[in-house]
């Protein structure tokens, strides 16, 4: 079986996937609650960050991650994620509510773009900060696709 670089497990599988909330409203207005270790965050959290006051017209990401998951949700305002996954295929997805997330697992490049002024992107991600987590090299992303093609063989 071919194995991650970073642990001795199994590899991840990559993986891109829309998911909806669902709200806790009532006439006060809304609620979304996230935990760990369900279908809609399946993983425990160690990290979250978030992303805002982005500047107009930039794009960010142009990464891969080697294992990590990460669940992104626009809590506020809207933007674009990009991702392309080790088959080629390419998909956007938009997040412009916050009962909208997407989960992104294993090597998937990925840019998030198209930010509007009001935008805050929370993400709740697998692993701490691992800077060998990252394929920031697109043609090192094309090499380990293609690895991971063979590998499926
Ligand atoms: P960067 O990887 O450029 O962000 P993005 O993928 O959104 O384009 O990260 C920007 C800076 O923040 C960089 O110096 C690394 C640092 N950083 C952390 O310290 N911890 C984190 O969890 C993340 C995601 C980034």
């Amino acid at each position: 079986m071919q194995q991650n670089v970073l642990s001795k497990g199994p590899a991840i599988i990559p993986k891109v996937q829309a998911i909806s909330f669902a709200a806790h409203g009532d006439d006060r207005g809304q609620l979304i609650a996230l935990e760990d270790f369900t279908d809609k965050v399946p993983f425990s959290i160690k990290r979250v960050y978030y992303i805002y006051d982005t500047t107009p017209g930039t794009v960010r990401g142009n990464h891969a991650h080697r294992e990590l998951k990460q669940l992104l949700v626009c809590i506020s305002g809207a933007c674009t994620i990009l991702c392309e996954m080790p088959d080629g295929a390419k998909t956007e997805y938009r997040l412009d509510w916050p009962d909208k997330g997407l989960l992104i697992e294993g090597l998937v490049w990925r840019q998030m773009k198209e930010f509007s002024k009001d935008a805050v992107l929370l993400v709740l991600a697998s692993e701490h900060y691992t800077e060998a987590d990252y394929v920031r090299d697109y043609s090192e992303f094309l090499r380990l696709c293609n690895e991971e093609r063979e590998g499926n063989k």
